[in-house]
């Protein structure tokens, strides 16, 4: 039941074919960016805390050719992307900026396009993915970060930074798919490395690798199947309510706050606006001490903090959702499960659990037998250590080009 999840090779190939057919001739550029799981640190980003997200071997595949033209032409082949699955836009000058519009999943390139430092001419591209798009693994981050890489790769012209890359990239999301995230998506689509996991700091941007090598445990996600989509009004609403209580409590941000600090403002502030609170200062807390749990492979524990999350997200932050919850406590009761928690924005998506890999299989049938949408169930990805799927910056004759930019697992 485990998906096979399709190798960049073959997905450079696949557009390479479809870009002949397309546009008429061979492209010359093809890069890739992958998708994230977050194992701790949810709705923290936007707060200035702690989030610890690894990068997958689920990818979005940017495959194309400079051009003269002062167009921009893209083809997807993604499946479930809105139709039209083709897209023409012109470069944007001052006096024609880039808009955003139909069909949605062309705002985010158009996005990166608009905030490009640096001169395009035109281009013809094809884009394709492995990523479950609105699956709560970052979809759109890997599009907008691949996005980026390509157009580095046509211009010439590198972003000073990674940093700067992905801030870029996170801009490209609030103005065009009107989705105001925080950093970690894109951050994580442009760092992470292979076999790590990265603990990176919100408010600070500064990051640290943390290797999962230890052959004795997995990370599996599985997809609920149900489709969350964040640019709806909950996501702004709940950021709106971490900034109202950080306010109340006097603080810079909820990163500045503790439980007790809460506890002293508590008859300042809505039920609703407490509990958000609550969420957020308790999850900061948790994902730093989660760290170091991991690293001293104190399992135990550090699972336990991923199902207090996951509590968390579900009772005071309220974004998961009844399958989301299933799966959740359906994994618990897997011997050899340390914790399990919904991972990403919410409302729909993934869920994250750390266990044993002996006891994998185990986890696996439960979970499909014991799915009350088993109908929507379809995939279960698990990780584990492989050195060879430490994926790259790649040519269009699959050449490493670039540093290693996707990780995962153990
Ligand atoms: C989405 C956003 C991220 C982050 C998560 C929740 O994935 O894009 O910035 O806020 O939700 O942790």
């Amino acid at each position: 039941m485990a998906a096979e999840i399709p190798k960049i090779p073959s997905l450079v190939s696949e557009a390479k074919e479809a870009f002949k057919t397309a546009f008429g001739s061979e492209p010359d550029i093809a890069v890739s960016a992958p998708g994230r799981v977050n194992i701790i640190g949810e709705h923290t980003d936007y707060n200035d805390g702690f989030v610890f997200p690894m990068a997958l071997p689920l990818v979005t595949v940017f495959v194309g050719k400079k051009t003269a033209s002062g167009i921009c032409r893209v083809l997807t082949l993604s499946k479930s992307a809105d139709k039209p699955h083709q897209v023409e836009f012109s470069i944007p000058s001052p006096t024609t900026p880039l808009t955003p519009g139909k069909p949605d999943w062309a705002n985010y390139v158009k996005g990166v396009v608009a905030n490009f430092p640096g001169d395009i001419s035109g281009f013809d591209a094809v884009v394709t993915t492995s990523v479950p798009l609105g699956g709560g693994l970052s979809s759109s981050a890997s599009l907008e970060v691949a996005t980026y890489t390509f157009l580095e790769a046509v211009t010439g012209n590198n972003a000073a930074s990674l940093q700067a890359k992905a801030l870029v990239c996170q801009k490209a999301e609030h103005d065009f798919a009107n989705m105001p995230c925080g950093i970690m998506d894109q951050f994580i689509s442009t760092m992470g490395k292979a076999g790590c996991a990265l603990l990176i700091d919100c408010r600070s941007l500064e990051s640290s690798l943390v290797p999962l090598d230890d052959p004795s445990v997995t990370f599996v996600i599985t997809n609920s199947n149900v489709r969350h989509t964040l640019s709806g009004s909950e996501y702004p609403t709940r950021r709106r309510q971490c900034y109202e209580a950080a306010a109340a409590l006097g603080k810079k941000s909820l990163r500045d706050a503790t439980l007790e600090d809460l506890e002293k403002s508590r008859s300042s502030l809505s039920k609703e606006v407490y509990c958000r609170a609550k969420h957020v200062i308790s999850e900061i807390q948790r994902t730093s001490e989660a760290v170091t749990l991991l690293k001293n492979a104190d399992y135990a524990t550090f699972g336990k903090l991923m199902t207090d999350s996951h509590n968390s997200l579900r009772d005071d932050y309220e974004v998961s959702c009844p399958e989301l919850d299933q799966l959740v406590s359906s994994a618990l009761e897997v011997p050899g499960v340390f914790g399990s928690r919904m991972t990403g924005g919410g409302f729909g998506g993934c869920t994250v659990t750390l266990v044993k890999q002996e006891s994998v299989e185990n986890l696996i049938s439960h979970t499909l037998r014991n799915s009350q949408w088993k109908t929507n169930l379809l995939c279960v990805f698990t990780f584990k250590k492989d050195p060879t799927s430490a994926c790259s910056v790649i040519s269009a004759t699959g050449d490493q080009m670039n540093q290693p930019m996707v990780a995962i697992y153990f």
